[in-house]
């Protein structure tokens, strides 16, 4: 029975439910996801008791992807991706072609159409993004070179379902009809070449984009946001960035939800502000990629189990055994060694999001037949939750192989596991340089400016933000009196001489002048001139009345200097007042 539940019952179930089955599989000692595939079956249509509205939860799962996938990109630089293109690419091609192969003629067996054979080899070949991570993250292995590769490869495996995706409703009428005969075969009248090389156009120009705008448009942009200093500003920004590009990439050039997110990530983690960004997205992440199993679990008709349970058997063989052992020679066959190439076979011996959209499109064409989706389904939920025993079994052959041939398995495929190590390791060092550097900034700015170290380390990156960096000549007037307050100026090196009436007031590294215009909204109280090679910080006046605003206590401290600095001003000038000069 179907009835109208809402969205905040949906997302309020599956949570509620998530978390009891996370706990209990917790206590099973079986991993956590085990639970929210078993929550998302109970809430599915196939067993009694409440029944969650499938569709809103499958659009849910939807954003779990692509927040993880974003997660992804921000902890994967370009670099990484074209280091370890050697062995993704032609590993992923050659895994998804021979996995396919084995798709067809095992479907051939059930007297299925090729067309069917070819969607549902496709649906297997691909490995599912959410369950990967999780496996990595687990293990500790995302940022190892096996981590590393295997997560390039199901980036081009995404690719390449991508493509598989647009070109399918193409090929439909050739693979569903008259065999391979009918050459200019149309899809919606355009013909087959056509909607190939308009496909890849898209995805070419998205690269393009990605590649060459982003980088320069989305960190300009996160840093414009941070120096509002709002931190739901930033975190929503740094939402809108992530969905925007997934939507707009998949809006305006096909590309899946996934991987424009994943270019999204790729593009933030070339800012200053990824760490910031990654910090921020991570919570969400989590919570929805959660939804991603529970719409799994909903999915899966539990009977598909007893109607075919040799068909279920054998999905399940060819994705754990077939496309493993595929994955592991093709490793070893480019020169790596064989803990790559078990780390690689485990992590991809299982199948998830893709799978089910190619699936749910065949079956929309018309190409494959209804069972074959509940199979794959099925296959789905049963590697997923082996997918721990795979890497268990994955160490325990590991230690096999170490033991029975150990020269074999120290030398084999070293040296080329040595290189992109290294490669990887220099990229890695790299970026960490850079975050030192920016570490290092922030360390120097305290350093000089005790006054910041009472604000917090976000609002010390803001003031980096902020600062405009300015120089001054010897003898360089740099503040006139009588005009308008327009900045605060930090000395960063070099000394400046503030000109009173009486004796000028020598200024040095660490001081800051031009405070008392911004305070009082008046006029500039004396000229400020450089005497050495200055460099300074500048707080221009907008950015100076909103920091202080949201920082009280430093507002009150250059008050506080402010005052001393005019009751000095006013003694010099009136020096009998009090009568102590
Ligand atoms: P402002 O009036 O904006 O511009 C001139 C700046 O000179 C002033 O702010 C102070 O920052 C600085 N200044 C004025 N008087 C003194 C003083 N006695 N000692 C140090 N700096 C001063």
């Amino acid at each position: 029975m179907h009835h109208e539940v809402s969205l905040i019952a949906t997302v309020a179930v599956s949570f509620v439910f998530a978390a009891v089955f996370g706990y209990l599989a917790d206590r099973l000692r079986l991993p956590p996801l085990v639970g929210y595939l078993v929550a998302g079956i109970l809430m599915g249509p196939f067993t009694p008791g409440f029944i969650a509205d499938g569709a809103l939860a499958s659009q849910l799962a939807e954003m779990g992807v692509i927040l993880l996938m974003f997660g992804v990109g921000l902890h994967f630089s370009a670099k990484e991706l074209l280091a370890v293109r050697g062995i993704a690419v032609p590993g992923a091609i050659a895994q998804i072609v021979l996995a396919t192969l084995l798709g067809v003629g095992l479907s051939e067996l059930w007297g299925w159409g090729i067309g069917a054979g070819l969607v549902f080899g496709l649906s297997l070949s691909v490995a599912s993004t959410v369950v990967l991570l999780k496996a990595l993250e687990e293990r500790n292995l995302v940022n190892s070179a096996n981590g590393r590769v295997a997560v390039g490869w199901l980036i081009v495996e995404d690719l390449a379902m991508v493509l598989a995706l647009v070109l399918l409703p193409a090929l439909a009428q050739i693979l569903g009809a008259q065999g391979f005969g009918a050459a200019a075969s149309a899809a919606g009248g355009m013909p087959l070449v056509l909607t190939i090389a308009i496909t890849l156009l898209k995805v070419g120009a998205f690269a393009v984009m990605a590649i060459f705008l982003g980088p320069k448009v989305v960190p300009w942009l996160l840093t414009l946001v941070a120096r509002t200093g709002s931190q739901e500003l930033f975190t929503l920004s740094v939402l809108a960035i992530a969905l925007g590009i997934a939507f707009g990439a998949t809006e305006i050039f096909g590309v899946s939800f996934a991987l424009g997110a994943f270019f999204a990530g790729v593009v933030m983690s070339e800012s200053n502000l990824s760490h910031r960004a990654a910090a921020d997205s991570l919570p969400l992440q989590n919570a929805f990629s959660v939804l991603f199993f529970i719409s799994v679990g909903m999915l899966f008709d539990p009977s598909i189990l007893l109607r075919e349970p040799m068909a279920v058997i054998a999905a399940l063989a060819l994705i754990i055994f077939g496309k493993s052992l595929i994955a592991f020679c093709i490793v070893l066959l480019l020169r790596f060694p064989v803990g790559m190439g078990l780390t690689v076979a485990a992590s991809l011996a299982q199948i998830g999001e893709f799978s089910f959209i190619l699936a749910g499109l065949g079956v929309t064409l018309g190409l494959l037949p209804r069972e074959g989706q509940d199979i794959i389904l099925a296959g789905a939920i049963l590697s997923i939750t082996i997918n721990p025993l795979v890497f268990w079994g994955a160490e325990v052959l590991e230690k096999g192989f170490h033991y029975k041939w150990p020269s074999f398995f120290a030398s084999y495929g070293k040296k080329r596991h040595d290189v992109l190590a290294r490669e990887l390791g220099d990229i890695r060092a790299l970026s960490d340089e850079r975050n030192r550097q920016h570490q290092l900034k922030m360390q120097q700015l305290i350093d000089t400016f005790p006054l910041f170290a009472q604000v917090d380390e976000h609002s010390q990156e803001e003031l980096l933000l902020l600062f405009k960096p300015k120089s001054a000549s010897p003898g360089e007037r740099i503040i006139r009196i009588g005009d308008r307050g327009d900045g605060m100026y930090f000395i960063a090196s070099g000394a400046v001489e503030v000109q009173l009436d009486s004796d000028p007031v020598r200024l040095e590294p660490g001081a800051f002048f031009g405070e008392m215009a911004l305070l009082s909204g008046g006029r500039r109280t004396a000229d400020v001139v450089a005497i050495d090679f200055c460099e300074f910080l500048v707080l221009d006046r907008r950015d100076f009345n909103m920091f202080m605003s949201r920082h009280p206590a430093l507002r009150t401290a250059v008050s506080n200097m402010a005052r001393e600095r005019a009751e000095m001003n006013t003694l010099r000038r009136n020096p009998d007042k009090t009568g102590t000069d």
